[in-house]
């Protein structure tokens, strides 16, 4: 197969494998689809990565943000991406070998962290569905805080209405950090997507 054949082939495994996730556990996978590229490229531009040294990712699902995340952060980076789906975790472990993957909830962050025995982290990504997460939004917001070092950054991917500045994601993530900042609607994904950026303040 040539090399465009695979890329083809990969995307339609990737759409596949993804969909059967949204059957079993709609709710949870919060999308049809893992990201398109260009919003994921959109979304990355907006994240500061500079001195990030220790940065995890959050809902990695199949790794379509850990594979370019990968590929942006300096090489002397540590790169922990944590999913809760069994079927998303191999997929992802196959996709970037070189990415610490865990198979656990994004709740369990102070724990995976301390685990590894890593230094507070530079810099979380994360698109864990905001719907998801319900009463318990604060309590995760509170444990992403605690791992982050003072000068960390914290960047979320949500459906691009709930991102918004001074909507209701932006206030529950303002109680935990400083100067969020919404960034551009990314309109290659449906629905619209848009980052959410906050520093740990
Ligand atoms: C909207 S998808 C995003 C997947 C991938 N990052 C992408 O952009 O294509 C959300 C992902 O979060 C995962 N997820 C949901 N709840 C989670 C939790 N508590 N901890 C870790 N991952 C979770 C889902 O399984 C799903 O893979």
């Amino acid at each position: 197969m040539d090399h465009d054949g695979a890329t083809v082939a990969r995307s339609r495994q990737e759409r596949t494998l993804f969909a059967g996730e949204f059957f079993r556990h709609p709710i949870r996978a919060g999308a049809v689809t893992e990201t398109a590229a260009d919003c994921v490229g959109g979304f990355l531009d907006e994240v500061r990565m500079a001195g990030a040294r220790t940065v995890v990712e959050l809902g990695a699902g199949s790794g379509a943000i850990t594979a370019e995340l990968a590929t942006r952060l300096p090489d002397s980076s540590r790169l922990l991406a944590v999913e809760v789906s069994a079927a998303l975790t191999d997929r992802l472990r196959t996709r970037c070998p070189e990415v610490d993957v865990a198979c656990a909830s994004a709740f369990d962050l102070p724990e995976l962290v301390r685990e590894r025995g890593l230094p507070p982290v530079d810099l979380v990504v994360c698109s864990v569905p905001w719907t998801l997460l319900g009463e318990e939004r604060d309590r995760f917001l509170g444990a992403v805080r605690a791992t982050l070092s003072d000068d960390g950054a914290f960047s979320t991917l949500l459906v691009a209405h709930r991102a918004r500045e001074g909507g209701v994601a932006a206030n529950r993530v303002g109680c935990h950090f400083a100067d969020v900042r919404a960034g551009r609607v990314l309109w290659g994904n449906l629905p619209p997507l848009r980052g959410l950026h906050a520093d740990a303040g």
